[in-house]
Order: structure tokens, then sequence, then C-alpha cells
């Protein structure tokens, strides 16, 4: 068996737990009967958990359309500039739209705070906010996404989607860089 390329990452949550999570997370936002629920995915992080997530929400029997939201806060570094700005916007209207608006990872907060002001300035009727993995620990805006797959301490993750300057969004797990000084 080849060497792992990720001796340096150290599990949090492995990939049979995010799929078991994942699949209760779709049961969740499946109950909160959405009308044509419109996907807003907030990339670049969020697109496994995306990818994931509206397949376990197909195998409930809902249907989505979906649309992409590229935001920037943190730039290369691992530190929150404040700033956030739209690098990539939806191509899709959202007056009076049901939305599912996933995020990889809720951290300050100001990320997503950001995206629901903007969905609801455009006249969304009702907006689910989703991330996999949150880390209440590090909030600086009152937000709670209403249906979160992991609570991860205030270490820096990464994985499923979630970079370090790029690097590891292909890990298939959600783990944290041993030598990285939180
Ligand atoms: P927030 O705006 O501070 O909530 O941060 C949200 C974004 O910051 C996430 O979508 C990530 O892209 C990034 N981020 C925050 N914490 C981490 C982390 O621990 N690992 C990787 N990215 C993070
Ligand atoms: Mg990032």
């Amino acid at each position: 068996m080849a060497a792992s390329p990720h001796a340096d990452v150290r599990v949090l949550f492995t990939a049979e737990e995010i799929a078991a999570r994942v699949a209760d997370l779709a049961n969740a936002i499946a109950a909160e009967a959405l009308e044509r629920p419109l996907v807003v995915s907030v990339l670049k992080g969020g697109f496994v958990y995306t990818a994931d997530l509206v397949r376990a929400l197909d195998r409930t029997g809902v249907a989505t359309e979906i649309t992409f939201l590229a935001l920037s806060s943190y730039g290369k570094s691992t530190e929150s500039s404040g700033t956030i700005t739209v690098k990539h916007d939806i191509d899709a209207d959202v007056d009076g739209r049901d939305i599912i608006l996933i995020e990889d990872l809720l951290d300050t907060g100001r990320t997503v705070a950001f995206a629901l002001d903007l969905l609801h300035d455009r006249g969304a009727r009702r907006v689910v906010t989703t991330a996999i993995v949150d880390k209440p620990g590090h909030r600086t805006v009152e937000i709670v996404a209403d249906h979160v797959g992991f609570v991860a301490p205030d270490v820096f993750v990464v994985g499923y989607g979630i970079d370090m300057a790029e690097r590891y969004r292909g890990l298939p797990f959600i783990g944290h860089v041993a030598d990285q000084a939180d």
C-alpha cells in the first residue's frame, strides 16, 4: 500500500463518520420542507460537502437546484482578514426562493453573516444554513448554523474541501495539521 501523503494530519472525523453524518443532515434538512430549494454553495471549501449533501438530499426525495458563490475572507493566511468580498457571484435569482446555504466551516461567523445578508437583501424567502464543521469557540458575529455536521475544537482544520493555503482539500477525512500552531 502507498504511504499516506498526509501523515502530518491528525484525523478528527473519518470518512465513514462524515458519510453517516451527511445522511443524517440530509434527513434533517429534508424535514424543513423547503419549497423548490436552491442550494447556494460557498466556494471553494464547500464543494465536497455540497457534492455529498445534494446526493444525500436526492436520496431522501429532495431535488435541488445549485448555484455557487465564491467569497474570500482569508486569502492564503490562516487568520481572518475581517473583510469579505464576492469573488464570483451566484447565477440565480433568489427572490422569493427557499435557499440551502452550504458552507464548509463556521469560524468567526462573518462569512455566513455576509452571505445571509446578501441573500436576504435580494429577497430570499427562507435561508437554511448548514456547515460541515462548526468552531463555536471563535465567533465574532452572533450566528448559529441551522444544521452542523461536527463541532470542532478551536484548531485549524483541513480536509473534505477545507484547505490550508490551498492544500489538503482532497483529503477524504477532516483533521488538523499536527505541527500547526493553532
Ligand atoms: P468565518 O467567516 O470566520 O466564519 O470563516 C469561514 C471561512 O474561513 C471558512 O469557510 C474557511 O474557508 C475559513 N476557515 C476558518 N477556519 C478555518 C480552519 O480551521 N481551517 C480552514 N479554513 C478555515
Ligand atoms: Mg478557506
